[in-house]
Formats: structure tokens, sequence, C-alpha cells
């Protein structure tokens, strides 16, 4: 058959957020691990859409780690960033994470679509995508086509709305 566009995604935000949940359930379900640990260094992982063949650059959230994340920025098509909605106390870290990226030299003049997950809103201490986006102060990205949505990596919900959006920017 017709083979798929390859496009290369990185995965980022902090530790604990979900990223690698998120990942884990966009794969097909005997591809999908049981248990999710926290991701040393990075994991690349692939899945398809109706169009296209996404590899995933699962990075590490954890501080230590970060510093890797900017080697990949060159070859990432697209950005998906995760925040762990209930996690108030941390908000201005990812917040800072997501304005370093922005202002990366590899990013910053590129056209990227960015796929933000206001993960575990399954939480009763979530902050709504709307309360999350205005602490992110994503209003203020103008040159890149961003999207937020609330999810629930746990159960699956709100993942394929937001890979619907990322599969129409890239075609
Ligand atoms: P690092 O690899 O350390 O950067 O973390 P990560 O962003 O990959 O997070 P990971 O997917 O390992 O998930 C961290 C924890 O959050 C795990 O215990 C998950 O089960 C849990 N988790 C992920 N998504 C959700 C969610 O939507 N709701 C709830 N309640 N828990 C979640
Ligand atoms: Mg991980």
């Amino acid at each position: 058959g017709l083979k798929k566009k390859e496009v290369n995604v990185l995965c980022l935000g902090l530790d604990n957020s979900g990223k690698t949940t998120i990942i884990n359930q966009l794969k097909p379900s005997n591809a999908q691990a049981q248990d999710i640990v926290p991701t040393i260094g990075f994991s690349i992982e692939k899945f398809k859409t109706s169009s296209l063949s996404f590899t995933v650059f699962d990075m590490s959230g954890q501080g230590r780690y970060r510093n890797l994340w900017e080697h990949y920025y060159k070859e990432g098509q697209a950005i998906i960033f995760v925040i762990d909605s209930s996690d108030k106390l941390r908000m201005v870290v990812a917040k800072e994470e997501l304005d370093t990226l922005l202002s990366h030299p590899d990013i910053k003049h590129r056209r990227i679509p960015i796929l933000f997950f206001a993960n575990k809103m399954d939480l009763k201490e979530a902050l709504s995508s709307v309360k999350v986006s205005q602490l992110l102060c994503l209003e203020n990205i103008k040159d890149k086509p961003w999207h937020i949505c609330a999810s629930n990596a746990i159960k699956g919900e709100g993942l394929q709305e937001g890979v619907d959006w990322l599969q129409d920017q890239i075609r």
C-alpha cells in the first residue's frame, strides 16, 4: 500500500506529567506496555494515524535530563508538550521550560505545531485546560500553530482530539 508520511515528534514536559502514558495509549494495543516507569534519558516510540507515521522522541522530564531536549529540536517537526494539570506548585516550572523551549534558536523562528495536553483531568484538584493555558500564557504564542486539549492518559480520553489536530497541521 501507500507509504505514510513520516513525522518526527518531540514529547516534552516535566517529569510525572504523563508523557510516556500518553504515547503508550497512542500505540496499537499489542504494542502497549503494561507498566510505565519514569523515562531515563529518552525513548523512541512509533505510532500511526490514518495518514501519518509518527516517530516520537519521548524525553525524560526529570531535571537532570532536560538538557537533552535541545539536541533533538532540529529533527522535530511537531511538539507534544504535556502538563500535569493537578501540579499547581510546578506550573511555574512548566512555564519556564516552555519559555526556554520557545526561545531556543532551533525552535524560535520555525512554524512548528505544538500540541498541549492538560493531562490528569480526572484528578479533582486538576485545573481546567483554559486555566492551564492562561498560566502558561499560551496566547502569547503567535508564530506557531498550537492547540490545548484536556486529557486523561490513563483512560485515553482527549488524546484522539489532539492527535487529529496535529495530523491536520502537518498534512
Ligand atoms: P518522565 O518519564 O519521568 O518524564 O514522566 P512522564 O511524563 O513520562 O510520566 P508517566 O507517563 O511516567 O506518568 C507519571 C505518573 O502519572 C504515572 O503514575 C501515571 O500512571 C500517572 N498518570 C499519567 N497520566 C495520568 C492521568 O491522566 N491521570 C492520572 N490520574 N494519572 C496519570
Ligand atoms: Mg516518561
